[in-house]
């Protein structure tokens, strides 16, 4: 069989990071694009994809593409693709298109007539509501059609219903971990640690705990998915013993509440210990140095400017006076508040989204 052609999404500047997450978990063909990343393989590839990935956003698949300049082209082009392959004919689709500096321009007549070649050759349903999703992108003339086989995004894992303030997405924190160099070979610290998110995904990553493992998938609902053979993927494990342990503190009571719940609800409670205390109070936790991880407010988000200066200045004197062989991972928008720690930072990382935010990643080698 022809191999299926992966598009992995990754947030925008962070393609490369994905990129190696995707080589390290022994996938091939990895080739770095706009926005993500191509790989070939076949459905079990996909399914892995979703099921182990940290990083990504979502996994797509390639259905067809073709050069196409006029909408009766385009009706007669899409009514070829191989769809069944792809799709079932009892469970709905909805279609998403863009259009970008070509002749068809007007994604609604496109999304439409791609809407019609599946319910006229495919039999499926068209609906809104829709878990099942195919993806069209007319670029340069080029059309590329796709089926998402992730259906909500990934760092939607399953575990955080409670969340404190401005939290951090599992695949974000995921990327930054992983940039830092932490390989779950070592603690990690959070002294903001809001809801928990990076101490949780730093325990799951050592406990060997898939991302994907308690939460259902697009491709679930695809055409020749096989569910004896995923659940026999998802139940196939090699826990890696270890004594590490991950620990935050956050000054909210209620962030505490929500990350000590949401480590119980993800399986990590007895590797994850979170407590209430103030940046000037933190201590380093027992045992060997690791990796401090924080991002604290910024100003555009929460809090004001300049309150935030005092809490930079005494995450930093805390950290330098009492962290020695630690490293410092610090995620900030502002590089005055960086520089507000006194911190000896290398140069910060790319600019990355958070929410409409450009943030970047801000990191030491172990503290002297
Ligand atoms: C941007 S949030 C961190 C979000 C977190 N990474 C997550 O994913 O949920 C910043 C956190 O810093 C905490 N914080 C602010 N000032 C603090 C201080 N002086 N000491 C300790 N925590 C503080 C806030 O309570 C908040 O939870």
């Amino acid at each position: 069989m022809t191999p299926l052609e992966l598009f992995v999404a990754a947030p925008p500047g962070l393609e490369g990071e994905v990129a190696r997450e995707i080589s390290e978990a022994g996938f091939s063909g990895v080739e770095i694009t706009g926005g993500g990343v191509m790989l070939r393989g076949g459905w079990h590839d996909v399914w892995r994809a979703n099921l182990e990935l940290r990083c990504a956003s979502r996994v797509l698949v390639r259905i067809g593409a073709f050069r196409v300049v006029h909408l009766a082209q385009l009706d007669k082009l899409a009514r070829k693709l191989p769809w069944s392959d792809f799709l079932r004919a009892d469970v709905p689709v909805k279609v998403d298109a863009v259009c970008r500096r070509s002749k068809l321009y007007h994604a609604g007549a496109v999304a439409q007539r791609i809407e019609t070649a599946i319910h006229e050759e495919r039999g499926a349903h068209i609906s809104s509501e829709a878990s099942v999703r195919v993806f069209v992108r007319v670029e340069n003339n080029l059309c590329t059609v796709s089926v998402d086989t992730s259906g909500e995004l990934l760092h939607k894992r399953g575990f955080k219903e409670s969340v404190a303030k401005a939290p951090m997405r599992e695949t974000l924190a995921a990327l930054f971990l992983r940039a830092c160099g932490y390989r779950a070979t070592e603690p990690v610290f959070d002294p903001m640690c809001g809801s928990g998110t990076f101490i949780i995904e730093a325990a799951e990553m050592a406990a060997g705990l898939k991302p994907g493992r308690a939460r259902s998938f697009a491709f679930e609902q695809l055409a020749g998915f096989d569910s004896e053979a995923w659940l026999a993927m998802k139940a196939a494990s090699d826990l890696p013993h270890t004594a590490l342990r991950f620990s935050g503190s956050d000054r909210d009571a209620g962030a505490i509440r929500a990350s000590t719940a949401n480590g119980q609800r993800a399986g990590v409670a007895e590797r994850v210990s979170f407590s209430i205390g103030d940046v000037e109070d933190i201590q380093p936790p027992e045992g060997p140095p690791g990796l401090v991880i924080a991002n604290p407010p910024y100003g555009a988000r929460i809090g004001n400017l300049k309150a935030l200066y005092g809490v930079y200045h005494a995450l930093g004197q805390s950290l330098r006076e009492r962290f020695s062989g630690w490293r410092v991972g610090l995620i900030t928008s502002e590089d005055k508040l960086a520089r507000a720690t006194r911190l000896p930072f290398d140069r910060p990382g790319r600019p990355v989204d958070h929410g409409g935010i450009k943030i970047r990643l801000y990191q030491t080698k172990p503290l002297s």
